[in-house]
């Protein structure tokens, strides 16, 4: 086929060849792709991203290699012509223009069924979580074991509404770069500066005005001592009111009712020192607020800070994405049967064990092993031979656990990623309901133990208290500590409990 003289050069021959390559790699991966589940996490980011990205730039050297030939023969004097010109009834520009004007066509099909697809790819659970393997493995695998491992990702950081795609698609360019350069933080920057309102994501599935009602918890410990003694609390949390007709009158999802605003003001990043609250009530138009004499920052200090509207995720700030404290961890595996708990001292040597810092995974999974075989070896030497299969069971059930809660790597780790809810290892609760954040009018925001619970059953299985009907129990403290938990701070110790 006969072609116009410009077309022949090397920068146009190579445009040629990549273009067809790259289209025939596309279509290969295209049918792979529809036909067998081959690939896995990157076939898309290689048939929707890159093999795209090379059909443009041959596309693109074709006229490119084309204008540097015209302007070659222009400065050896073959033509003075600055501008080609068409004449349709020379054959060779009759062909270019053919190919060109049916290129076009199939070209711009494609893209458009391309750009979909990539936006599609782009948006994906496989993009966001596996792509950078590494950098998002902790928020990847926590996410898979919650509650939301069917939601995609893009449902809660993204959300609906060409604006907020634009802004994800910009942020996500600069990931790319970060990650490219290796310059991103670790761990990963909690919490997300302009997330997505909880009304426009969370809101989406969850109706805000809904009533849950009581419920009722049962928690389950294991001491850290001889017998990893069993020791259980059963509450009924107040989640809504003790009646559905009062809608959101009162409960803990109070905060969330619709004719009430709480507002504040935190000095920290993690928003876990808060000293000062409003109420708003929107029907009367009240406010009440209420401060923490020792922590309020001075006033020049304070009108530079701005407030916070709560919402739900002030209290649910790890829907997705939770890191369990070894402690829990390893309670979880020992309720499930993963862990025999009639293995001697098992809770006190893991507890010994998973406090050291490690630098990989690979370390933690080697030491856990170690450590644990070794403490049977020598302090049980009987018990190790012939209990070697639970033992052996244990050793597996904790560094799985470790697996999906914490990652040196990223730094993650549930000392990383405060949880709000409750208000035993973290402030949570506590950071507004420490019973010292005071109004002018002397009303404090309370912290009785019975405002958000109260306590059905507690103890050990041998010796267990139960509430008469209609009443609930004072809290009973596991170990003595003094009455310390009578004072509530329960998160200075229990953060760090077995350090
Ligand atoms: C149910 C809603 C939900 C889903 C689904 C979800 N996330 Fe999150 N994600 C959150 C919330 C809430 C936060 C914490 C935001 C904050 O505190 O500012 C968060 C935080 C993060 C962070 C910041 C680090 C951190 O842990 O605070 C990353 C990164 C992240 N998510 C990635 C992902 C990826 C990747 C997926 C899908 C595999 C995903 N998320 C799915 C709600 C969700
Ligand atoms: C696409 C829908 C969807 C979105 C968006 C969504 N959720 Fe959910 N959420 C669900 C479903 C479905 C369940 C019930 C899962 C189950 O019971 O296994 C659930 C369960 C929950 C639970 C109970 C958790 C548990 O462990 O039982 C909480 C709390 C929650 N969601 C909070 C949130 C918050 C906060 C957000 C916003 C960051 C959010 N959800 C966004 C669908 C959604
Ligand atoms: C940002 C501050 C803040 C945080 C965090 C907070 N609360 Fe509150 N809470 C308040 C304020 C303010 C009131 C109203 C106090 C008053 O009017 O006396 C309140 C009231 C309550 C009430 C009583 C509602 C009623 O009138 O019946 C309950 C129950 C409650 N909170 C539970 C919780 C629980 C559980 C958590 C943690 C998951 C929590 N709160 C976290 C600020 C907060
Ligand atoms: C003041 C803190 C607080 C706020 C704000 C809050 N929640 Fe909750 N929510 C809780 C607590 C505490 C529970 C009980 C948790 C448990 O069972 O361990 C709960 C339970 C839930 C559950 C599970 C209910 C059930 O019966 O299984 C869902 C779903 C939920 N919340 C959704 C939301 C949504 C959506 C919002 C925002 C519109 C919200 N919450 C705001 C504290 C809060
Ligand atoms: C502002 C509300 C609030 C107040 C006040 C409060 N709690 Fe709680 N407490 C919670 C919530 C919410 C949880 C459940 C957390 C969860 O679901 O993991 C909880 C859980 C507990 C648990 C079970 C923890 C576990 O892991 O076994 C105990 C025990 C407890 N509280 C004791 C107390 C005591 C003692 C006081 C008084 C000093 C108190 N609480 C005051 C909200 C409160
Ligand atoms: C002075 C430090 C201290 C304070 C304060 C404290 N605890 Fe503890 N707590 C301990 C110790 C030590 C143990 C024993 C741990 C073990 O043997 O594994 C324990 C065990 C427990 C256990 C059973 C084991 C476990 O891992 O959960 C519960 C439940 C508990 N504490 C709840 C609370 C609550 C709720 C508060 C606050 C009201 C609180 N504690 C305050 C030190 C403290």
């Amino acid at each position: 086929m006969k072609l116009p003289e410009s077309y022949h050069n090397k920068t146009t021959y190579f445009g040629v060849f990549l273009a067809l390559i790259s289209l025939t790699i596309f279509f290969l991966l295209l049918i792979l792709s529809l036909l067998t589940n081959f690939g896995g996490a990157y076939s898309g980011l290689f048939t929707y991203m890159i093999s795209p990205l090379f059909i443009i730039l041959g596309l693109a050297l074709i006229p490119i290699g084309m204008h540097f030939k015209r302007k070659r023969k222009i400065q050896s004097g073959e033509t003075d012509e600055i501008w080609p010109v068409w004449n349709l009834n020379k054959p060779q520009h009759r062909n270019a223009f053919l190919i060109f004007s049916i290129g076009s066509i199939v070209f711009l099909t494609l893209s458009i069924i391309g750009s979909f697809q990539a936006y599609h790819y782009s948006e994906s659970n496989e993009f966001c979580g596996l792509m950078c393997h590494q950098v998002m493995a902790p928020e990847y695998i926590s996410y898979s074991n919650s509650a939301h491992a069917r939601v995609a990702c893009v449902e809660c950081h993204v959300g609906e509404g060409a604006d907020w795609f634009v802004k994800a698609k910009i942020s996500g360019l600069y990931q790319v770069y970060a990650y490219t350069l290796n310059i991103y933080p670790r761990p990963i920057q909690t919490p997300i500066e302009n997330l997505r309102p909880a009304q426009e994501t969370c809101a989406r599935c969850h109706w805000p005005e809904k009533f849950y009602s009581d419920a009722l918890k049962k928690f389950k410990h294991y001491l850290a001592d001889e017998n990893n003694t069993e020791w259980s609390i059963d509450m009924n949390l107040k989640v809504g009111s003790d009646h559905s007709a009062k809608g959101l009158e009162n409960g803990i999802h109070w905060h969330i009712n619709p004719n009430i605003a709480i507002d504040y003001v935190h000095t920290d990043r993690i928003r876990e020192s808060i000293p000062w609250v409003r109420k708003i009530n929107k029907e009367t138009g009240d406010t009440t607020i209420f401060e923490f004499a020792d922590e309020m920052p001075d006033a020049a200090e304070f009108s530079k800070l701005k407030s916070r509207r709560m919402d739900c995720m002030d209290c649910h700030n790890r829907p997705s994405h939770q890191y369990n404290l070894p402690q829990n961890f390893v309670d979880n595996a020992i309720i499930s049967g993963k862990i025999a708990s009639d293995l001697p001292q098992f809770k006190a040597t893991a507890m010994a064990l998973l406090n050291a810092k490690f630098e990989t995974t690979i370390q933690a999974m080697d030491s856990i092993k170690s450590g644990i075989t070794s403490f049977y070896e020598t302090n049980y030497t009987d018990l190790y031979s012939t209990r070697k299969a639970d033992i052996d069971n244990a050793i597996l059930a904790v560094q799985n656990g470790y697996k999906i809660n914490i990652f040196p790597e990223m730094k993650a780790s549930w000392d990383a990623y405060v949880n709000h809810l409750g208000h035993k290892s973290y402030k949570g609760c506590f950071r507004c309901h420490d019973g010292q954040h005071t109004s002018k009018e002397g009303k404090t925001i309370s912290n009785d133990c019975t405002l958000c619970h109260v306590i059905l059953a507690q103890g050990s299985k041998d010796n267990k208290a139960f509430a008469q009907f209609g009443q609930g129990l004072e809290f009973q403290h596991p170990v003595d500590i003094d009455g310390m938990e009578k004072e509530g701070r329960c998160y200075d110790c229990h953060r760090n409990l077995y350090q």
